[in-house]
């Protein structure tokens, strides 16, 4: 089949890829002439494990192209999938829909036969009607059918989602549609994954309430962390407990200093403001907002706490600055919330992050970047981990204390255990777990 991406950016270039993977022969478009030139000689715009050579060899196979002008490619396409960025519309947090409309009229002025027209970007429900009615508007006697098929990648792992996802969720409003559809992802069907065809108002609102339920999850474990400190019980043991009950599942349910990242707080807040709108508020949903934002700022004051109430004058170490590892992505990153706030508090901050460096500088300011984690804690007085990059997972905890004045090492992510901190001469402070636990209080699942 012939697919177009309208859209290069981070859902557009890898499912792109992966489409192109599966066999079918795919174009992506983008207006950003450097990003396509660039694609063209092999330079990923993003940092995404293995993408690059997905990419390469796609190219080289002569299935993946790369253009700026989409006409050549909608005429013979047979799905044009609209992956155009939704970010939140300033003021309201509304997904902005402009450039999914412009997209959308573009492609209904250059579609030749029957085209199915699929919205891959995360919009809110009712998107799909909209669509189909600009390009009714532009084309009235095409052949086209609007799909919804919302992408459910972790920025990291994006590649084995795509390829091996629990489900894929299609939602159509006519069988010639869904055939095509079911053609597209016929290469899943070997390993049996789900296919889950819906209407498409319903495939709209599951891509919301899925990302919704996983912050809700996040959520929940982090207020539940809080509470293990008051009440000296473990937050990563109680996870397991009830994570063991295949009713809750074990996954995203790893306390933090809060959720960050291109989804989840541009999803739940849409979800939000459609909700209210439609007068069903999610008023759950609307808790995990607030207590998320939060959360970022409370992780601040704990640092300052941890090193004594008082951080005027320090250095501290910081390590980790995306959102999660694996990334170079900075939006809506913890670090941002909890960065400032130390320099706030009169502390100067030097910090290590494998692949971040240069989004984070385009964020913040006053920040020293160090070449390696032992180069960021040398003759600082604490280190603070943010992000759990496998690097910073296994340091020699002995040189750790050598390199720190105070000897403080403050874990957001709960990486390390207190007697290995303790045993290196560290003072160490995790989340949800308490600061020495007796030998009996040690996890143990016959
Ligand atoms: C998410 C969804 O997982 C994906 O399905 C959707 O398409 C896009 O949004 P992503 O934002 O790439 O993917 O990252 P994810 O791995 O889900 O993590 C999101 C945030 O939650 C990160 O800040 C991460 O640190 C945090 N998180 C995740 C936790 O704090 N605890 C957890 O247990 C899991």
């Amino acid at each position: 089949m012939h697919v177009v991406m309208i859209g290069t950016g981070y859902v557009g270039l890898v499912s792109g890829a992966c489409f192109a993977d599966f066999g079918h022969t795919v174009t992506c478009i983008d207006t950003d002439a450097d990003k396509i030139a660039g694609l063209k000689r092999g330079v990923m715009p993003i940092y995404e494990p293995g993408l690059d050579v997905l990419v390469g060899a796609n190219v080289r196979d002569g299935r993946l192209s790369f253009a700026t002008d989409p006409a050549e490619a909608i005429a013979t396409a047979d799905v044009v999938f609209l992956a155009v960025g939704t970010p939140s519309r300033r003021g309201d947090g509304h997904a902005d829909l402009s450039y999914v409309y412009a997209a959308a009229e573009a492609v209904g002025r250059l579609i030749r036969g029957y085209t199915v027209i699929v919205t891959k970007s995360t919009v809110p429900v009712g998107t799909g009607d909209e669509v189909e009615a600009i390009i009714r508007r532009v084309a009235p006697h095409a052949e086209f059918d609007v799909a919804s098929n919302p992408e459910f990648l972790r920025e990291g792992a994006a590649i084995n989602d795509f390829k091996r996802p629990d489900r894929v969720v299609v939602g159509a409003e006519t069988e010639r549609a869904i055939e095509v559809m079911r053609e597209l992802y016929r290469p899943l069907y070997l390993n049996e994954t789900p296919l889950v065809v819906t209407g498409r108002r319903t495939a709209e609102l599951a891509k919301y309430a899925a990302n919704a339920f996983l912050a809700v999850k996040i959520g929940f474990i982090n207020e539940i962390a809080d509470l293990c400190e008051q009440a000296g019980a473990n937050v990563q043991h109680i996870a397991r407990a009830i994570g063991l009950d295949k009713r809750i599942g074990p996954k995203f349910l790893n306390a933090g200093p809060g959720y960050g990242g291109s989804c989840f707080p541009k999803d739940t807040l849409a979800l939000s403001r459609t909700a209210h709108d439609m007068g069903s508020p999610v008023t759950i949903v609307d808790a995990v907002i607030a207590a998320n934002e939060q959360r970022k700022l409370a992780m601040a004051q704990l640092v300052v706490q941890a090193a004594g109430g008082n951080v005027a004058g320090k250095t501290i170490a910081v390590l980790g600055l995306t959102f999660k590892p694996n990334t170079d992505d900075m939006r809506e990153a913890p670090s941002l919330a909890i960065v400032p706030a130390l320099q706030a508090a009169g502390a100067t901050v030097r910090a290590f992050d494998p692949e971040g460096h240069q989004e984070a500088k385009k964020h913040l300011t006053g920040v020293e970047f160090a070449s390696g984690p032992y180069e960021c804690l040398e003759g600082a007085d604490l280190a603070v981990i943010i992000t759990e990059w496998d690097q910073f997972r296994a340091l020699d905890l002995t040189r750790v204390a050598a390199l720190l004045d105070d000897k403080l090492l403050i874990d957001l992510r709960n990486i390390y255990g207190f007697e290995d901190a303790a045993k290196a001469g560290l003072t160490y402070r995790s989340i949800g777990r308490p600061t020495h636990e007796a030998p009996r209080a040690a996890l143990a699942v016959g």
